[in-house]
């Protein structure tokens, strides 16, 4: 695993926008996996003021989302949908119908969940996948004890989880209690994989993962099998790594 150190959370964002331009320049017709949650914020922030600075275009970009909440309509201002339009897809030039994510309102929701890898292979598969990491090293919404072999599949959110999110809805009732997710052998599948992390409540994490031992209970770990994984990490999510 490559680690490339950042000062902080604005210098990370900016180190993860420069790979991520990098790649989109060298292949404009890239599809990137993509994110949620608020490491990517920032990042998000610069390859939108990169896009009006200096020109870089999406207009042959395709994304596929990590995972979607099920039950929020797709202008539910908590939906992942909506928080990729708000952070990304308004300000720059990407075609709509070329950005994916889990449809969480499907009624089949296992047909869906098919529906979504197949969608992943119909496109070429993932080139570069932008992952965060949870506090107990899920990826996506893949939590401790999620196979390794998993692809893309409902979970019921852990209480855990829905701690750490209920900061984004107005009360954690109103937080919903199942997600589609893209499994980890789905994210395995990716060819390059740049993870973000930032901040002390990271460091236990990524402390873990660069001890680079398998284990289920840290879903994260599975990243240990993957041969081009860089880590883009501020000196607080650093912080625990010797
Ligand atoms: C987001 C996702 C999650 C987050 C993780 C970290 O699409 O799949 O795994 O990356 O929960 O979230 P933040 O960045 O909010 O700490």
């Amino acid at each position: 695993m490559n680690v490339i150190r950042a000062d902080n959370y604005q210098d990370m964002s900016q180190k993860a926008a420069a790979f991520l331009i990098q790649h989109i320049r060298q292949s404009p017709r890239t599809t990137l996996g993509l994110a949620t949650g608020g490491t990517p914020i920032g990042t998000y922030r610069e390859l939108v003021k990169d896009h009006r600075e200096q020109g870089t275009s999406y207009r042959g970009v395709t994304t596929v989302n990590l995972d979607e909440y099920v039950g929020l309509e797709e202008d539910h201002p908590n939906s992942y949908r909506y928080y990729m339009e708000n952070h990304l897809f308004r300000e720059i030039d990407i075609d709509r119908h070329q950005t994916y994510l889990p449809d969480g309102r499907a009624e089949d929701l296992a047909a869906e969940c098919q529906r979504y890898e197949t969608l992943i292979r119909k496109v070429g598969g993932i080139d570069l996948q932008v992952l965060g990491i949870g506090r107990n090293g899920h990826i996506g919404f893949n939590e401790p004890g999620t196979p390794l072999h998993s692809r893309t599949h409902v979970v019921t959110l852990t209480s855990s989880t829905r701690q750490a999110n209920a900061r984004y809805f107005p009360s954690e009732e109103e937080m919903p209690t199942q997600a589609i997710t893209m499994g980890i052998a789905t994210i395995l599948d990716s060819r390059q994989i740049l993870l973000l992390a930032s901040g002390e409540d990271k460091a236990p994490a990524i402390q873990h993962l660069l001890e680079g031992k398998p284990n289920p209970d840290f879903p994260a770990s599975a990243l240990i099998h993957h041969p081009r994984v860089t880590i883009v990490a501020d000196n607080e999510a650093l912080s625990g790594a010797t």
